[in-house]
């Protein structure tokens, strides 16, 4: 990295978010992990053009949304939000809105009629012409994709309140295809952001008291930095970042299970600070369905890779994601995911009922031919396995001793904390004072299908 954007990433590390005399700003963050780092992205850009952070709607001069495009009720969510942003805008004189992220990529000029902004994922960098530019009569777009554009150099305004966790992207963009996802055109192809700036990043935060980074990617696994002086694989990447300080926790999301390599899982085995939970998305436990989607890797597949990760990391935390009633989903595929979900016990899991995307190969190829009712009926039993599964994953961590790091009182009771374990999974235990950053040893007393409630042995 060169010296002037070490610098850049320095002078801005962590900054005041408020400033009564510039205009304001106010942002709405829809959708993944990766959006909300996006939006911390945004707000570093739009800072250093002279805007300020407003957390009241009412208060703000410019309303953005960054927004998501998985399912259609994510959608439908943002034009209702959309409808309330117009009533600002008709309140109060020279207020702009603007949408941008994943649903402006995919709707571009069918939301230019409704606001005055609509920015991709990759084009951030020009919010402050395009802001400058828009009149009543001509409303700002930009939505070009890019190969290259990996806002490597911009370091993030931190919009998480304690201080702990933060997000750090390593890539953008994703070539699987799956053939059920929006993502690819809305966030186009995969690129690898610039090891050096990933591990400055790190070593800021940390500096600046951060305890935890999440190395964010839509698959991770397939991070590959290539340079004259040298190439970089994710597990290298992770081992480079974990070894900043045993005290910097590690995690990272997401892995897609036909990438996710050995030299992974001996890496985060080779760590303590690589915290010991993977986000593993299988989407279905039917090799046809797998199929179907392009996932590229079927049933066996899936088993056998979490019989490795359990081999090398006994303890390690698991959770998925699930989609219930697929194009042509028979009720054997459905079972095949239950009989999956029992199988693998995982400690939690996103569900979803398939969403059929306009532009996708799966809309072109796939009738969404599963009935409402039956697509109900299928997600709501595999809501009601997976309450099952987390209490017995829950319930094998009784009598274990665990460091936890604090992220602040218990919601439940002030004179309790919570925090998470290694696994991901979240503790509740005594005070002794401690505050949001600390780590704290704790034995599981007790469990619930969401909690490990604990004593303190330390
Ligand atoms: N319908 C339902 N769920 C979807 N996901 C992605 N696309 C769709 C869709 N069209 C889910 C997948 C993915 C998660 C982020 O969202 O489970 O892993
Ligand atoms: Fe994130 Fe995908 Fe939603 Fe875009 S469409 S915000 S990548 S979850």
């Amino acid at each position: 990295m060169c010296l002037d954007q070490e610098m850049t990433m320095n002078m801005n590390s962590i900054r005041p978010l408020t400033d009564p005399s510039r205009p304001k700003v106010y942002i709405e963050t829809y959708g993944c992990q990766m959006n909300v780092n996006d939006s911390e992205v945004i707000l570093s850009i739009l800072q250093d053009a002279g805007y300020a952070l407003t957390e009241s709607i009412e208060d703000a001069d410019v309303i953005l949304a960054n927004t998501c495009s998985i399912r259609d009720n994510a959608e439908q969510r943002i034009w209702g939000r959309i409808d309330q942003f117009r009533i600002q805008k008709r309140n109060r004189n020279g207020v702009v809105i603007g949408i941008v992220g994943c649903m402006a990529e995919r709707l571009k000029d069918k939301l230019l009629e409704k606001v005055d902004l609509v920015a991709g994922p990759d084009s951030y960098r020009s919010l402050p012409e395009l802001l400058k530019a828009i009149t009543p009569e001509s409303p700002q777009m930009n939505v070009l994709l890019s190969h290259e554009e990996t806002y490597a150099d911009i370091a993030p305004v931190r919009l998480d309140k304690n201080g702990v966790s933060a997000f750090i992207s390593i890539m953008r963009g994703c070539n699987n295809v799956c053939s059920y996802c929006v993502v690819p055109y809305t966030r186009g192809r995969e690129r690898s952001r610039d090891p050096q700036t990933i591990v400055n990043e790190a070593r800021i935060l940390f500096e600046n008291g951060y305890k935890e980074v999440t190395l964010l990617g839509q698959n991770v696994d397939s991070y590959a930095w290539e340079s004259p002086e040298g190439n970089m694989n994710f597990p290298q990447l992770l081992e480079a970042v974990a070894l900043i300080s045993p005290e910097l926790r590690v995690r990272f999301s997401t892995s897609h299970p036909k990438d996710i390599s050995d030299e992974v899982i001996y890496t985060m085995a080779k760590y303590d600070n690589i915290c010991k939970h993977i986000h593993l998305p299988v989407q279905s436990g039917s090799s046809i369905m797998l199929e179907k989607m392009r996932r590229k890797y079927n049933r066996e597949w899936y088993l056998e890779r979490v019989g490795k990760i359990r081999s090398v990391i006994p303890d390690c935390g698991l959770t998925t994601d699930v989609i219930a009633g697929f194009s042509g989903e028979t009720e054997q595929d459905h079972q095949d995911t239950l009989s999956l979900m029992e199988e693998v016990v995982f400690d939690s899991a996103f569900m979803f009922a398939y969403s059929e995307r306009p532009g996708t190969l799966a809309s072109k190829k796939y009738p969404d031919d599963i009935p409402y009712e039956e697509k109900t009926r299928r997600l709501n039993e595999i809501i009601a396995l997976q309450g099952r599964m987390s209490l017995k994953s829950n319930e094998k961590e009784v009598g274990k001793v665990m460091k936890v790091l604090v992220e602040g009182p218990s919601k439940k009771n002030p004179d309790e904390l919570c925090g998470r374990a290694s696994s991901n999974k979240m503790c509740v235990f005594p005070s002794r004072g401690e505050k949001a950053g600390d780590y704290c040893q704790v034995k599981v007393e007790s469990v619930t299908s969401a909690t490990l409630i604990c004593s303190r042995i330390d």
